[in-house]
């Protein structure tokens, strides 16, 4: 028992804590949030929610848990059948210019320079036409793409449009940063400089972020939260703190130790998920990290 206790205090499991937010210290509140699609897919169930005034918050789940509903709902693009979502204390009845949503498509005008991309985002914002350029040029440095001020979203690789889109974000100035797997179709090295990238905006910044993955290295590589969802319906099953200080390297040791803990209580979510599995797991495991192996090592909540 003592044994335990001390490796627990000496294993870096201990800066995984259990998040408690109460609903009137939240930015955003999502409190018994419900969402039947037309079809009667119940997409999620009873989800409260409360995220902090700058606060990186990743949601993890396996596929079809309702990631991008609940997103889409706080995005306000999503009327929720059930339940409310507020931010600062104003229920979402919309889309507004507190919030933007990224996709994993960088989705810039096409025929529109980077620089011209970036401009128009200052312009539909109202910023006066005289400071546009110079506004311009500092989002595009920030997101290391001087340079390539003139040239089209065609002539950039995958990882510059997202550098590129994410620069048009910025520009936006929303409070609150929504992003849907934004870094899921980039090779492994580009999508670690696009971490390191955007953890160094955001610890600049310190924007609102709810990021959606299903990288659990990523996810502890961005997260000041981790929040665990499960499927049908969908719901959260663990809302865990990183106390790891940022900014984070991928191969660091405690990194590693978390990243296999919490990939094994993902896993643990896909097994009762998948009732008439059998016994022996023939799935292949979430995906853990490129760095690290999981394991199970905690019980997740119940349904
Ligand atoms: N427009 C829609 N109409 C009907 N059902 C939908 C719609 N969008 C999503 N769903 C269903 O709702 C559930 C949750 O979907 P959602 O896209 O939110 O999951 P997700 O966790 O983001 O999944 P993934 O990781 O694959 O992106 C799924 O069962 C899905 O089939
Ligand atoms: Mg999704």
């Amino acid at each position: 028992m003592l044994r335990a206790l001390l490796g627990r205090w000496r294993s870096s499991l201990r800066l995984l804590r259990p998040a408690h937010v109460e609903a009137d210290r939240a930015k955003i509140s999502v409190s018994q949030l419900g969402h039947r699609y037309g079809n009667k897919v119940v997409a999620l169930e009873d989800v409260d929610l409360n995220v902090r005034s700058g606060e990186f918050v990743c949601l993890l789940g396996p596929s079809g848990c309702g990631k991008s509903t609940l997103l889409y709902a706080l995005a306000g693009q999503v009327k929720p059948t059930g339940g409310v979502v507020s931010i600062d204390g104003r229920r979402i009845a919309g889309p507004g210019p507190d919030r933007f949503l990224m996709f994993q498509e960088a989705a810039l005008f096409p025929w529109m320079t980077v620089r011209g991309n970036v401009t128009f985002a200052l312009a539909a914002r109202g910023v006066p036409r005289a400071e546009r350029k110079d506004r311009a040029e500092t989002y595009i440095r920030r997101v290391q793409l001087q340079g390539f001020e003139d040239a089209l979203p065609h002539q950039l690789s995958g990882g510059m449009k997202m550098r590129a889109s994410l620069a048009r974000a910025l520009a936006m100035d929303p409070t609150v940063l929504l992003m849907d797997e934004p870094f899921g179709s980039l090779d492994a090295q580009t999508r670690i400089h696009m971490q390191e990238l955007l953890q160094s905006i955001w610890l600049r910044t310190h924007k609102t972020v709810v990021f959606v993955t299903h990288d659990v290295h990523e996810a502890l590589m961005l997260g000041t939260r981790v929040v665990l969802m499960a499927p049908r319906p969908g719901r959260i099953v663990r809302d865990l703190e990183v106390h790891l200080p940022m900014p984070r390297h991928p191969e660091d040791a405690a990194l590693l130790e978390m990243v296999r803990h919490v990939a094994g209580l993902l896993r643990e979510v896909e097994h009762r998920a998948r009732p008439e599995a059998p016994a022996a797991p023939s799935s292949p495991p979430p995906r853990a990290s490129a760095h690290a192996a999981p394991s199970a090592t905690e019980s997740v909540r119940g349904p």
